[in-house]
């Protein structure tokens, strides 16, 4: 075992707190990589107060960039001083019909999640990235292009590739008219994502106050979704609705905005739902889901986003504020990512 520091929930307690976090020792296909920047996504959040009410300890951090310091004596793809990015997903079965499709996100056996997970061959729980440094199998990590910044390039990993798979797989292009709901980290980067595919785009917001930010992103309109004349009038409006809202809401608004034979995409609230069977009747309406990529589409992101200049807007901040980020988080208080610069843990 080698000992790193990181920042870690136990218990009852309401913060992170600084704390020793132990990896293993390198296997012959292992990487050792230096973190350096890790994005904080709603899923640490809904995490942390997992974790809480079951009095288990997490150490969050799935998205982020570093570089490479050690490799095992089988890596041939990486190098010592290599700057790598890795996501939420750390290993796979890779023989099942998912993994060998290229789609270890519904690897039949589970994926292994980068924290909060147990890793396929010692049984150990996974520990995060909100820590100095993660140990993970080579081809779990994923080169970063040459120019994109390293910080805000981490939110790719997690929010980038949640919503890519769905805007790639429904075949957004030039011309589809894309609506985002809820203006977060991943809602911020299905926007951008979409109107770099070509794409006529929305966005959907509660917070009238972000209306400003959209011609920034690129969006092409604002629906505040607090407003019935304007929810009403967007009516049937879009071919594809990525719905990225973190709480449990009601579909029925959200549908009625679908174009006949288009798609509702619900990425944000991954629990039961309420549906009117009838919202999706009447218009030949699907729903659908995603959740995080496979390899090949995690490999495809970055090249994109490399090629058409698309990254996270973060606000860094140094890993000893992390309760502070989780709070602001929690209030709407994000315009779009928090990074934690993690160079303070050395
Ligand atoms: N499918 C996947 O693989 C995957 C991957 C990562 C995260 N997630 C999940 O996706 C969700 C979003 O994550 P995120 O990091 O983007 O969160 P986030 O940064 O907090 O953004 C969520 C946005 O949704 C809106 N919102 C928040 N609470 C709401 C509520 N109660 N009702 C309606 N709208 C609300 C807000 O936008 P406005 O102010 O614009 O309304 C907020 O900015 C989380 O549940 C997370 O766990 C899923
Ligand atoms: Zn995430
Ligand atoms: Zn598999």
């Amino acid at each position: 075992m080698r000992t790193t520091v990181g920042w870690r929930a136990d218990g009852p307690a309401t913060t992170l707190r600084r704390a020793s976090v132990e990896r293993r020792d390198l296997r012959p296909d292992d990487i050792a990589v230096r973190v350096d920047h890790c994005g904080v996504c709603h899923t640490d959040l809904h995490a942390v107060r997992a974790h809480r009410e079951a009095g288990a300890s997490v150490v969050p951090g799935h998205e982020f960039t570093g570089v490479v310091t050690e490799i095992g004596s089988e890596v041939t793809r990486f190098a010592a001083g290599d700057p790598v990015a890795v996501g939420n997903i750390v290993d796979a079965c890779g023989e099942c019909a998912m993994c060998r499709a290229g789609q270890e996100n519904f690897c039949h056996a589970f994926p292994t999640l980068t924290y909060g997970g147990t890793d396929r061959h010692d049984g150990s729980a996974t520990l995060g990235a909100y820590s100095r440094e993660y140990v993970v199998r080579d081809r779990f990590a994923y080169r970063l292009p040459a120019g994109l910044d390293p910080a805000a390039a981490a939110p790719l990993l997690c929010a980038g590739i949640s919503v890519w798979e769905p805007l790639s797989t429904l075949g957004v292009g030039p011309g589809t008219r894309v609506a985002v709901a809820g203006l977060g980290g991943l809602g911020h980067l299905a926007v951008k994502l979409a109107v770099a595919l070509g794409a006529d785009t929305t966005i959907i917001s509660r917070s009238a106050g972000k209306a400003g930010d959209a011609r920034r992103l690129g969006a092409h309109d604002v629906v505040v979704s607090t407003d019935p004349d304007r929810m009403a009038a967007a009516r049937d409006r879009f071919d594809v609705v990525i719905d990225t809202i973190p709480a449990p809401h009601d579909l029925g608004p959200y549908l009625r905005l679908v174009a006949m034979d288009g798609t509702l995409n619900l990425v944000g609230h991954l629990g039961q739902v309420t549906l009117q069977v009838m919202d999706l009747l009447v218009g030949r309406k699907k729903l659908s889901s995603a959740g995080s990529g496979g390899r090949p589409a995690t490999a495809a992101l970055l090249d994109f986003c490399a090629e058409h200049g698309v990254a996270a807007d973060v606000e860094l901040l140094p890993s000893a504020r992390v309760n502070e980020a989780l709070d602001r988080l929690e209030r709407n208080d994000v315009r779009y990512r928090f990074v934690l610069d993690m160079s303070d843990l050395s």
